[in-house]
């Protein structure tokens, strides 16, 4: 596995590994890598030549300068789990390479994508992650990028700034990875005390007893309400039952219309995101 610090490392590299028709398939990351990142990996391996991931800690996409300060860095074991999937190539960039002049200077349009669930909750922080991935896409220029199902509405934002702006790459939304007990992966668990972590699994055991309701939209959005606050340990962002490509809210089930509840939890200082296809 190749390590680049910089783009010029970068395009280095890859002219040095590339051979005639090669396919890149792309695995931007934050770092702190588990399985959830790792499942990005192997699937980029299986359906291309060479695979790179990033590892980039992106500034402008946390509105909320501790969490960023807090965000866990751990490159010398994220080396080695990429290491272990037989990832090519790892690009690291520096902030200063990515930022040259501060700010990002695209605003982008993302409509009704960006004004709900995470997009309300945490303004700017679609336009950081448009930037970013602009920018890496600009410089991998890879024919396929894996992106998680987990951040869903991250997932359609990337498809709708790859159609914007005609970027090459094919984007593949790869299914949740999940602990045993259900959890889904983020870098962010391991920021759970032993007793948060001991019940954060009830998110997923009420999105799952969510499914089974024969309840209307309205009713189902409060029964999820209910069993996520008794427990004392957490407290509802939102759950949304949306439309599964654009986004908007759900009044009534429609069996043409694909349905999917998102749900984001507080435990402490500490956002759980998860979500569940409710009608099929
Ligand atoms: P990060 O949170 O590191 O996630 C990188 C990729 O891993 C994203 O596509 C995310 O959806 C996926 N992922 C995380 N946990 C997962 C899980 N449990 N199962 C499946 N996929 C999972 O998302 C970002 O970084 C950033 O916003 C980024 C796109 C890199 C731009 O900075």
């Amino acid at each position: 596995m190749k390590l680049a610090n910089s783009i010029k490392e970068l395009h280095h590299i890859i002219k040095a590994v590339r051979r005639e028709g090669d396919s890149i398939g792309f695995v931007p990351t934050m770092g702190a890598l588990h399985n959830g990142h790792l499942a990005l990996v192997k699937r980029s391996k299986l359906e291309n030549n060479i695979c790179v991931c990033s590892i980039f800690v992106n500034p402008t996409q946390f509105n909320n300068p501790e969490d960023l300060k807090k965000y866990p860095r751990q490159m010398e074991q994220d080396i080695r789990l990429l290491e272990s999937v037989n990832c090519d190539i790892v690009f690291i960039p520096e902030t200063e390479e990515m930022y040259p002049n501060g700010e990002p200077e695209i605003l982008f349009h993302f409509g009704e994508l960006e004004k709900v669930m995470e997009g309300a909750d945490r303004p700017g922080h679609f336009q950081g992650v448009g930037t970013i991935v602009k920018k890496l896409f600009d410089i991998v220029e890879p024919h396929r990028a894996y992106f998680g199902n987990k951040d869903y509405q991250q997932l359609l934002i990337i498809k709708s700034l790859t159609q914007q702006y005609k970027l090459s790459p094919k984007i593949i939304g790869c299914d949740i990875v999940r602990e045993n007990d259900g959890l889904a992966m983020s870098s962010r668990n391991q920021r759970l005390s032993s007793i948060q972590r001991s019940e954060a699994p009830h998110i997923y055991s009420v999105l799952k007893a969510a499914k089974q309701q024969q309840l209307d939209v309205e009713s189902l959005k409060l029964w999820v309400a209910q069993k996520i606050n008794t427990n004392s340990l957490m407290e509802l962002s939102y759950f949304e039952i949306s439309d599964a490509e654009t986004l908007k809210s759900i009044i009534k089930w429609d069996k043409n219309q694909r349905a999917m509840g998102f749900i984001v939890v507080n435990m402490g200082e500490i956002r759980l995101i998860d979500n569940i296809e409710l009608n099929i």
